[in-house]
């Protein structure tokens, strides 16, 4: 298999995680892509228990037989130990030579060459990965190679983010209080994009080494291209996965009820007093509501983190033949076509292109408006079953359904 489809089922696995795979099945080809490119004979990932074993030890080139030989899961010493311990790579020509080395039971494979490299989240070790034995013959005296070290960190950077969705994941399986999930999808949002950023930092890097050996140049820098190219994708990808963690119940408690309780609990969130006002909206279908709630959570959440605002009114109206969304805040502006490594503009610029809506970002000195208009279908214009009716909430005032009391930044 091409390095490029190894890295691709990688990234698919690590994306699945949440979806249908189970993170052991994860690591499983984790592992397995692991010690395909970096040319082991073996490979491993080991996470730690509350004791002194492994909670999950996945192993790829023993077969069942040989497995079954070596006996019961290893304990946390020697080697594996001191990557647990201190968090940093190791790559040892010969493994038996280190005076760390504390020995392997009876029926465990022989192992010389060993690069092992712990799986990070921020400071915390959430396990290890290791590969043994470098399979070629012109390796044989060496070992694992500096590019080896640079592949394994990568692959352990995947792991971690498997690692901590999974457990994310689970989490949020048991939570049904919204207050629980968004806060859910905030953590999994800092955990992840950090993480895959450092992905793409890795490539970077590994483009630098690649110019310092001209050797191998050529084909390491569009190894790196691919991985920043997967990165991006993986940023996007996660993103939707980000959203898919919090959805909230529109058919039940319909558009206008669950926005209100979002700005109220994401005001509160950030201190800041979020005005939500809503009249009787007609019925849309569940495609072009999602999107209005998306976009407005995006914008709420903009003007919460970025803006430096006092205020923030959310507001959904109804006008001839189309409902109209405004998210402003009275902050201190922004320039909307500015370059920017975040995905809320983009994403909210694609949600309302999808659902067929306007979306105009206005922005100046006193503050920011986001507007997304959305038609309404020909035969959907009469009001539908009013669902929740003219909906108030204010943490501090409530608003008109007409204009809202913070001044329209960005209405000039
Ligand atoms: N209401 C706002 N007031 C001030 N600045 C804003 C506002 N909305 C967006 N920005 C600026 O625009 C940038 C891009 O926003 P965007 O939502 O695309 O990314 P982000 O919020 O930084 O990251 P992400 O949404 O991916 O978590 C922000 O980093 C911020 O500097
Ligand atoms: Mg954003």
């Amino acid at each position: 298999m091409s390095d490029l489809a190894e890295l691709y089922r990688v990234s698919q696995a690590v994306l699945s995680v949440t979806r249908q795979m189970s993170v052991r099945d994860v690591l499983q080809v984790i592992v397995r892509s692991a010690r395909s490119l970096v040319g082991a004979r073996y490979a491993a990932l080991g996470v730690p228990d509350e004791g002194d074993s492994f909670a999950e030890f996945v192993v790829d080139g023993v077969s069942s037989a040989e497995w079954q030989a070596i006996g019961p899961l290893p304990r946390r010493h020697g080697m594996l130990a001191v990557l647990l311990n201190e968090g940093k790579s190791e790559r040892l020509a010969d493994i038996r030579d280190d005076p760390r080395f504390e020995g392997w039971p009876r029926a465990h494979p022989q192992m010389s060459h060993f690069l092992g490299v712990p799986v990070r989240d921020r400071d915390h070790v959430l396990g290890i990965i290791f590969a043994a034995n470098k399979t070629s013959a012109a390796a044989a005296g060496r070992g694992f190679t500096e590019r080896d070290e640079e592949i394994l960190t990568l692959f352990a950077a995947h792991a971690a983010i498997a690692l901590t969705n999974a457990r994310l994941y689970e989490r949020s399986q048991e939570l049904s209080v919204m207050q629980e999930r968004s806060r859910l999808a905030r953590d999994l949002h800092d955990a992840v994009t950090q993480k895959v950023f450092s992905i793409r930092a890795h490539a970077r890097a590994a483009t630098v080494l690649a110019a310092r050996d001209p050797m191998d140049a050529a084909r390491v820098r569009t190894e790196i291209e691919v991985i920043g190219a997967l990165g991006a994708e993986a940023h996007a990808e996660l993103r939707a996965v980000i959203d898919g963690l919090a959805p909230p119940d529109l058919e039940a408690a319909g558009l206008a009820e669950s926005l209100r309780r979002y700005a109220v609990l994401a005001g509160r969130a950030h201190g800041v007093p979020v005005t939500f006002t809503a009249g009787a909206l007609p019925a849309l279908g569940p495609q072009a509501e999602a999107a209005l709630y998306r976009v407005a959570q995006e914008a709420l959440h903009n003007a919460l983190r970025h803006a430096g605002a006092s205020g923030v009114r959310v507001a959904l109206s109804r006008a001839a033949r189309r409902v109209v969304l405004e998210v402003s805040d009275d902050g201190h502006g922004f320039v909307p076509e500015a370059p920017s490594s975040g995905l809320g503009l983009a994403s909210m610029r694609e949600r309302a292109s999808a659902a067929g809506a306007a979306l105009t970002i206005r922005s100046g000195e006193t503050g920011t408006l986001v507007r997304m208009t959305v038609p309404v279908k020909a035969g959907a214009v009469k009001p539908g079953p009013v669902k929740a009716g003219p909906v108030k909430a204010s943490p501090v005032k409530a608003g008109p359904a007409t204009r809202g009391p913070v001044k329209a930044g960005g209405e000039r």
